[in-house]
């Protein structure tokens, strides 16, 4: 049988991560934090498929295309995070569990990043963790799916 995926999705300016203002985001690449995922989601069973885009509705079309087929979303949605409506209203229609995700902690950053639309559909949110919050929100994901299961 095939093995249940996590949508892991990755917003705006997130591809320049380890360029990108490294005293907040730190210096890994974007990539080091799919492949930490993927090997977490992998030892527990699950497949993981990555998307990042810079346009909004690349990011609303992915969450379409999960629904009825993923077992959980991972949005790290960056900036996106404060504004979009209409990823707040794709995932208020997404099946599974979805995990809000970020490197800092924008509640303790400038007062535009407080608000997020996506916590309000988000089972749980990791903030602030650097990387080692992507490992964090598998590890959430998975026991979301596996209680949903029992
Ligand atoms: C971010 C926080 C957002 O405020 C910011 O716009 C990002 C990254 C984070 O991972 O800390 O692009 O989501």
């Amino acid at each position: 049988m095939a093995r249940p995926v996590i949508l892991l999705l990755s917003g705006p300016n997130l591809n320049l991560l380890g360029d990108r203002e490294p005293e907040i985001y730190g210096t890994e690449t974007l990539m080091d934090h799919v492949s930490a995922a993927r090997d977490r989601a992998q030892e527990k069973g699950f497949d993981l498929e990555h998307v990042q885009s810079n346009h909004e509705g690349d990011l609303v079309d992915a969450i379409h295309a999960a629904r009825k087929r993923v077992a959980s979303i991972v949005i790290n949605a960056g900036a996106l995070t404060h504004y979009s409506w209409s990823l707040h209203d794709a995932l208020s229609v997404y099946d599974g569990p979805v995990i809000e995700l970020h490197l800092s902690d924008p509640k303790n950053r400038e007062p535009w990043r407080h608000l997020s639309v996506i916590e309000p559909v988000a089972f749980s949110s990791v903030s602030g963790k650097g990387g080692a919050g992507y490992t964090e929100a598998i590890d959430i994901a998975i026991n979301a799916c596996n209680d949903g299961d029992a």
